[in-house]
């Protein structure tokens, strides 16, 4: 939504304050990049208490004099430009999630979160010993899993080549950008093209 306002052209350049499950500083640098000029938290500081605060004024203070951002003027917007409508998205892009076993702690969360909510493309157990990793003939690449693993970059999305046999749908992937503007399961893409 911070991103919405901040693009639309009726609200573009007006002054954004983001909220709304800020916790760490990640959350607080998410809301900045695409819009926000500064963050509120309310339920984060009444659970953990106002410390938690300090944490994210350090935490946002390396990250930005690692990545050599002087003032907040400097990251406020700056990914907005990398926001699109879901319509205009590459439906030919095929990208699959890949678990570091090493990395891996063995919490199961991504295997709930695939197996409940997505695909299915998870395992819990192999050969009897609790193991998780991407079946690829099932994944469909929608990040669900990524987002719920609490080890950093445990999980990361790969894509897939052109050319390369997408496993799941026994098709190579196409090297086209093609969206659902054009998409022949879209029927007034169809009625247009006829
Ligand atoms: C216990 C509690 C009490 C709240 N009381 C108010 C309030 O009196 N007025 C208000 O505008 N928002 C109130 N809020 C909403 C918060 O200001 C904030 O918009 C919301 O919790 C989302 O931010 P958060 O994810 O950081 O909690 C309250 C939220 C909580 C959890
Ligand atoms: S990207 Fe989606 S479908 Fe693929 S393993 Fe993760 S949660 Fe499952
Ligand atoms: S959520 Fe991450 S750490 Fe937990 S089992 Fe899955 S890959 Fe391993």
């Amino acid at each position: 939504m911070v991103a919405e306002i901040a693009r639309d052209p009726e609200t573009y350049g007006l002054p954004i304050s983001g909220i709304g499950g800020v916790t760490t500083w990640r959350d607080a640098a998410e809301f900045l990049v695409l819009g926000a000029g500064n963050v509120q938290v309310c339920t984060a500081a009444m659970t953990y208490g106002f410390k938690i605060v300090q944490e994210m004024i350090t935490g946002l203070s390396d990250w930005m004099d690692a990545k050599g951002h002087r003032n907040l003027n400097d990251i406020t917007g700056r990914a907005v430009p990398n926001i699109s409508d879901w319509q205009y998205l590459n439906l030919n892009y095929v990208a699959k999630a890949h678990i570091d076993q090493d990395a891996c702690i063995k919490c199961g969360r991504c295997h709930i979160a695939c197996e409940d909510t997505s695909h299915q493309a998870i395992t819990q157990f192999v050969d009897g010993i609790r193991h998780f990793e991407v079946m690829e003939d099932e994944c469909v690449g929608c990040n669900l899993c990524v987002n719920v693993c609490p080890v950093q970059d445990c999980i990361t999305m790969v894509p897939l080549a052109a050319g390369t046999l997408d496993e799941r749908t026994g098709k190579p992937v196409d090297a086209n950008y093609a969206n659902w503007t054009t998409h022949p399961n879209n029927p007034m893409a169809r009625q247009a093209a006829e």
